[in-house]
């Protein structure tokens, strides 16, 4: 695996990778690698002949009071795992080599980023679609792996994609993978770590009570108060306070009422010990 920093060599070294005519994928991180995000670099194997994988720490999409300083970095670790699962790039780049002095430009996606995290984070998701268009033009690949769990993310991004025409990759092969989850059923997450032992066992009541929760739905139930009850577990085992528990339309990410024929996704992001813990899935 090789590890470059510096945009001009990243360059040099996919062009050598596609002298064959291979295929390259891009799994996009910010490091702090867990499970989740080696179950990307495995897909990202199955589909395409090279796989570049990328870790940097994007400060753009961290609002003033959030976690970029305390946000977990083991750049060895990380490397080395990714070298153990085939990756062939590692690109690891400088803040500077990526926001160099008098960077100016902004994406911002309307309509799919404006509710929930978009909401909550105000900016957030500007930062995001503007490293992953930065990320997509460094990198040029043919396909692209992000995790469900960031759901709205997975929705910026391709609603990103299609509005700007982008062809590498092309919105079609912007790859969504299911959230990873461990034995007790938390999504994996990077920000899990910051849990003391007491609040991580209660963590483990969102998905319990999220999959009640839709179960609940899928049989029948009135949405509102489902949801309502949903919040009332939360908060019942020990969180502190609950952004949003929302059923929206799974395409467009339009908060609805009830279920009606199009894929919908029960979301949720909510606040324990300090730690903001986001989840999804899928209503049907
Ligand atoms: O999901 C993440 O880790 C980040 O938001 C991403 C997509 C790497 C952009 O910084």
């Amino acid at each position: 695996m090789q590890t470059i920093d510096r945009l001009e060599m990243l360059r040099k070294s996919v062009a050598a990778l596609r002298k064959d005519g291979g295929s390259v994928a891009l799994v996009p991180t910010m490091g702090a690698l867990h499970e989740g995000h080696l179950t990307l670099v495995r897909k990202a194997r199955e589909a395409a002949d090279h796989v570049v994988a990328s870790i940097f720490v994007n400060p753009t999409q961290f609002g003033a009071n959030e976690d970029l300083d305390a946000y977990p970095r083991q750049m060895a670790e990380d490397s080395a795992m990714l070298e153990a699962e085939g990756v062939n790039i590692l690109w690891a780049p400088a803040e500077s080599e990526v926001y160099p002095q008098g960077f100016a430009t902004s994406i911002s996606v309307a309509g799919v980023s404006a509710d929930f995290c978009g909401a909550a984070r105000p900016g957030h998701f500007d930062g995001v679609a503007t490293i992953v268009c930065k990320l997509f033009h460094q990198v040029l690949p043919d396909m692209a792996f992000f995790g469900e769990k960031d759901f709205q993310q997975l929705a910026v991004i391709r609603a990103m994609a299609r509005d700007l025409d982008l062809t590498r990759p092309h919105v079609d092969a912007i790859h969504g993978v299911p959230t990873v989850r461990e034995a007790d059923g938390l999504a994996m997450s990077s920000r899990n770590r910051y849990l003391s032992p007491e609040h991580r066992a209660a963590a483990a009541t969102l998905p319990r009570a999220m999959q009640e929760t839709v179960e609940a739905i899928e049989r029948g139930a009135a949405s509102a108060p489902t949801l309502a009850s949903l919040e009332a577990a939360l908060l019942q085992a020990g969180f502190d306070s609950v952004d949003y528990a929302a059923l929206a339309d799974a395409r467009n990410l339009t908060r609805i009422e009830s279920l009606a024929d199009t894929p919908a996704r029960l979301l949720v992001a909510a606040r324990i010990g300090g730690t903001r813990l986001i989840d999804n899935m899928a209503v049907e």
